[in-house]
Order: structure tokens, then sequence, then C-alpha cells
């Protein structure tokens, strides 16, 4: 059974549940200087509200595989945990791409832009991306259509230009901070663009480049691939565009070749994920092709789009962001999680 606009509107509210829970958590967790553990606290409480979800739920994009993941792992089911089987039989099937904290390090240092995220689509809505890089270009609608992953850096950045009427110097391009950038980071500079280097979180900086007004006017650089598959699907609920490939060559990589899987094996992989052009440019709707998507995130520490989860005495605030394509609604939800009982004050 696929699902309908009414159960899309629903799933939405759901998810929004899902990925303010795993914020909640990391969040408690910011500054401690543990990454893995605030993951794992994310992980936990995603999957425990995901759970909670009136869906047949499968996980497309998560921790890893079943054998390195406890939980939230590819291929996992979840939700209508507590429903009867005939119950369960009526529930929309869902696919769904997770990443309960993204900028794993950004939350252990208490530093910008770290959030639970999340996509989900009718099954074969997301592609199964293997956990690889990707080179990344990410536009917003204006530029949609005037870039080519594969043109010069400054092909691309006067095409942008153009379409935002503007000059080249007037933009900006985010990039994450890797050696493996030197030439990108060389060739932006060279074409006369400012660009703001980050550490992590290459995700939320690609939907920041799709939202007008935070200054960010393309994302550019190789990050993770299932990062990719769900700034796709923000993509595809933003207007904007994506252009992807997928990078396992150690040289584009910066790293040496004992450091990364063997060609042949990371070939072999993406042959048994039924990828049999290593090479292939990878649009949007490659990436994420459902017509139902549901996108779904909650800020875990301050960032561009979203603020991070405040704790007060009587409860807490999270700030969340959740969009659909069917019904095209951008929701920015804040949320005040009420706790203090019937004296609990609520501020504006
Ligand atoms: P985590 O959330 O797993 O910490 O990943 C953060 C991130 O910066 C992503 O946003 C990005 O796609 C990827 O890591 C880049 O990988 P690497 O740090 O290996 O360059």
């Amino acid at each position: 059974m696929g699902y309908e606009l009414r159960t899309e509107r629903e799933l939405s509210l759901d998810f929004l549940r899902v990925c303010e829970a795993a914020a909640i958590a990391a969040a408690r967790t910011m500054g401690q200087g543990d990454r893995k553990y605030s993951d794992q606290v994310a992980v936990e409480a995603m999957r425990e509200v995901m759970d909670t979800v009136p869906m047949r739920g499968r996980i497309v994009i998560g921790e890893g595989e079943r054998d390195e993941a406890p939980m939230l792992y590819i291929g996992e089911e979840v939700g209508g945990r507590s429903a009867s089987e005939e119950v369960r039989a009526s529930f929309p099937e869902v696919d769904i791409a997770v990443d309960p904290l993204e900028g794993t390090n950004l939350c252990a240092l208490g530093a910008n832009n770290a959030i639970a995220v999340l996509a989900a689509a009718e099954r074969g809505g997301l592609l199964n991306a293997p956990d690889i890089y990707m080179d990344k270009i990410v536009v917003g609608p204006s530029c949609r259509g005037s870039v080519n992953i594969e043109a010069p850096v400054k092909e691309n950045l006067k095409n942008i230009a153009r379409r935002l009427g503007r000059d080249i110097e007037d933009l900006t391009v985010i990039t994450l901070e890797r050696s493996r950038h030197k030439k990108l980071i060389d060739d932006v500079r060279a074409a006369g663009a400012r660009i703001r280097l980050i550490s992590d979180g290459d995700l939320s900086a690609g939907i920041s480049a799709a939202v007008a007004g935070t200054n960010i006017h393309a994302l550019m650089g190789i990050g993770g691939a299932p990062e990719g598959v769900i700034t796709a699907a923000a993509m595809k609920c933003l207007n904007g565009e994506i252009q992807a490939k997928l990078v396992f060559d150690p040289e584009r990589l910066g790293v040496d070749r004992d450091k990364v899987p063997a060609q042949e094996e990371v070939l072999a992989r993406l042959r048994e994920m039924g990828i049999t052009d290593p090479d292939k440019v990878y649009d949007t709707n490659d990436l994420a092709p459902g017509k139902k998507i549901i996108f779904a995130a909650t800020g875990v520490t301050d960032g561009a789009l979203l603020r991070g989860v405040r704790f007060f005495g009587s409860g807490k605030r999270t700030h969340s962001l959740v969009m659909t394509t069917d019904s095209h609604h951008i929701r920015f939800v804040d949320t005040v999680h009420v706790e203090g009982g019937p004296d609990a004050v609520i501020r504006f």
C-alpha cells in the first residue's frame, strides 16, 4: 500500500517527533567531546520514536550494514511495533534514509550546525547509496539547470552569478575543509568567489545553499554519499538541485591506497547494489526519485537555518524544518516540550 496525501501530512508530523527526540538526546551530550556517544544516544532515541510511527518502514540509508550497526541498519524494518499483524498490514510502506546526528564532531565540540535528520518516501523513492564518498554540487531554485558537475568551477560560478544577477565576487561557496579540496578551493578563489570552509556537515550546508537569504549560493565538493541522498530529498522539497558522482579513487580523495578499500572491492559492492556505472552523474531525481517525499530535520546545535535545542526548568524547546513534496509545505516548527506540570511557564 502506498501513501495518500492525508497520510503524508500525518507521517510528516510523526517524523518531526522522531527528529526532535534524536536532537534532544544528542543535544544533552553537547560539548562532552565524545562523538560516538552523541551519535549512539541520537540513534537510540530516533529508533525508539520511529517504532511508534504507524508505518511499515524500511531503512534504506542508516547507520551501516546489519552486522556493524545494532539499530537503524540498512534493511531494518521499523514502525508500527505495537500494532497487530493485521493492523500493521494496513500501514503505508515507507523507505527511510536517516542520519540521527549529522555532524557528530560538531555536537561533541558544541560547534554550529549539528542536526538530526531523515528523509522518507514511498518504496523505491530513495537511492540505496553505498556508504562511500560523493562529489556534489548543490544550488537553489534560481540556479537549477545552470550547473554541471563535470564543468570547470569557474564556468559553474559564472552561470550561478548570471542566474542570481550578480558578480562572481558576490557569491559564497560552502565546502568541507579537507585536503582533497585543495584544487577546488584554489579554483573558487581564482574565480573570485568567497568561500566558507566548514569542518563538518555538508548536508545542512547543502540545504543552506538552496534557501535564499542564507548568503550561501552553492555547495561544492566531496562528502558522504548517504548525505547526498538526503540532500537530494531536501532539494525536491525546496526546488533546488544537486548533481553528484561517486568517488572512491584514493588519489582524488587525497588518501593512501591502503587507507581505503581496494577499487575492485568497491566496484563489486556497487554492482551488488545495482550500480553498474560508477562514473554516472546523478541528478536530484536519480538520488531521490520518490513522488511523495518527506524531509525532517531538527537543530541539535545552533545553525544557519535551525536553532539548537534549548533546555530550561520546565522543559525544552526544539526548532525543526519539515518539508513535503506532495502537499508542498515547508514548515519551520518551534516546539516547546513542556515538562514542568501545571505551573510551567511558556515563553514566546
Ligand atoms: P558525521 O555526521 O558522521 O560525523 O559526518 C559529518 C560529515 O562532515 C558529513 O557532513 C560529510 O558528508 C562527511 O562527514 C565528510 O566525511 P569526511 O569527514 O570523512 O571528510
